[in-house]
């Protein structure tokens, strides 16, 4: 008998071809996130899951399925899979590294440009039939151009923003806790810096880092305190990086002086103040989503879970003891 595969939502046919010869694939044809009642539901009798970031795997969930070998996350981030317990009950968590990178780092981009630029504020008040005249001091955003851009956290996607900033001829300086090979940060041209004294110094502050215990709340009345009052925010990586309340505070008070946010504490919840302030752009956690990096998400996460299923040591494992343990 076949292996029994379950994915969450509709994705994308061209990547499940190989899977579909392999395994019995079923896909949810809904486009909502499933309750967690329905996912235990659904993946109660498969081998394997193909779960997307709203999807909650959590040790209820895992328990649930005792057949269970292997969760592919359609996502570079995992923190929506408790990957302890998994590794407790033997499955296998894979995710999508590398691929999203570019896109997500242009999307970082898109949100300090808009943010900084004011461009979805002007997008408004156009449409809005608000433009009578020229004004000379008309909807004034800050330049990038030479400016300092303050990464917090240079893995692969921080360095990717890096990249970008050498055409704009910025300064760049970043903080990460793990240790950064120097021909790295030569190559980047990135300084590295204590966390305070990257927000202080800062034009633009991009977050790259995953969400953590350490990282829950990195952004708080403390930290965007020591930011300029200029400076512009921008988070791509995940809600909880960021306070939202003490984001409203900074911004409401010009602690700060704009934002642009991809991702959200309580998704797909906003704060309703953010909703209503014309210095925040918003968009609705799409930072890797083009049509190229989404299929390439797809298919990796679909090479992932056929791999355990043949029984081989997946590419992009998480939680590689399930494997080393197996082998002793
Ligand atoms: C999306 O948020 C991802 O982690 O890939």
């Amino acid at each position: 008998m076949q292996p029994k595969v379950y994915v969450t939502r509709p994705l994308f046919d061209a990547a499940f071809v190989e899977l579909k010869r392999e395994a019995d694939v079923e896909i949810n044809s809904e486009e909502r996130i499933l309750s967690k009642k329905e996912l235990i539901e659904h993946l109660r009798d498969k081998d394997g899951a193909l779960t997307l970031v709203t999807d909650a795997v959590d040790l209820e969930v895992l328990e649930s399925a005792p057949k269970l070998k292997v969760v592919a996350n359609f996502a570079v981030g995992f923190d929506n899979v408790d990957i302890q317990s998994a590794t407790r009950l033997g499955v296998t968590v894979t995710n999508t590294p590398g691929v999203l990178t570019e896109t997500t780092a242009d999307f970082a981009w898109t949100l300090i440009m808009a943010a900084a630029r004011r461009v979805v504020e002007g997008d408004r008040f156009a449409r809005a039939k608000n433009f009578e005249a020229w004004g000379p001091k008309m909807l004034l955003g800050y330049d990038v151009y030479g400016k300092t851009l303050g990464l917090i956290g240079l893995g692969r996607i921080g360095k990717a923003v890096a990249r970008r900033a050498a055409g704009f001829n910025m300064r760049v300086v970043f903080y990460d806790p793990e240790p950064i090979p120097e021909d790295t940060i030569k190559r980047l041209g990135a300084t590295p810096l204590p966390l305070d004294e990257v927000l202080q110094v800062s034009d633009f502050i991009s977050l790259h880092v995953p969400l953590l215990p350490e990282t829950h709340h990195l952004m708080a009345d403390r930290t965007f305190a020591l930011m300029k009052p200029t400076a512009v925010v921008v988070n791509t990586s995940r809600g909880p990086v960021v306070d939202e309340k003490a984001l409203v505070r900074a911004l409401k008070d010009g602690r700060i002086s704009a934002a642009g946010l991809d991702v959200f504490e309580r998704e797909p919840e906003i704060q309703p103040e953010l909703l209503e302030m014309d210095n925040v752009v918003l968009a609705p956690h799409i930072a890797s989503a083009s049509h190229e990096t989404r299929l390439k998400m797809c298919t990796m996460a679909a090479e992932n879970l056929l791999a355990v299923l043949k029984g081989q040591r997946p590419p992009n494992i998480l939680n590689p003891e399930v494997w080393d343990k197996r082998r002793q």
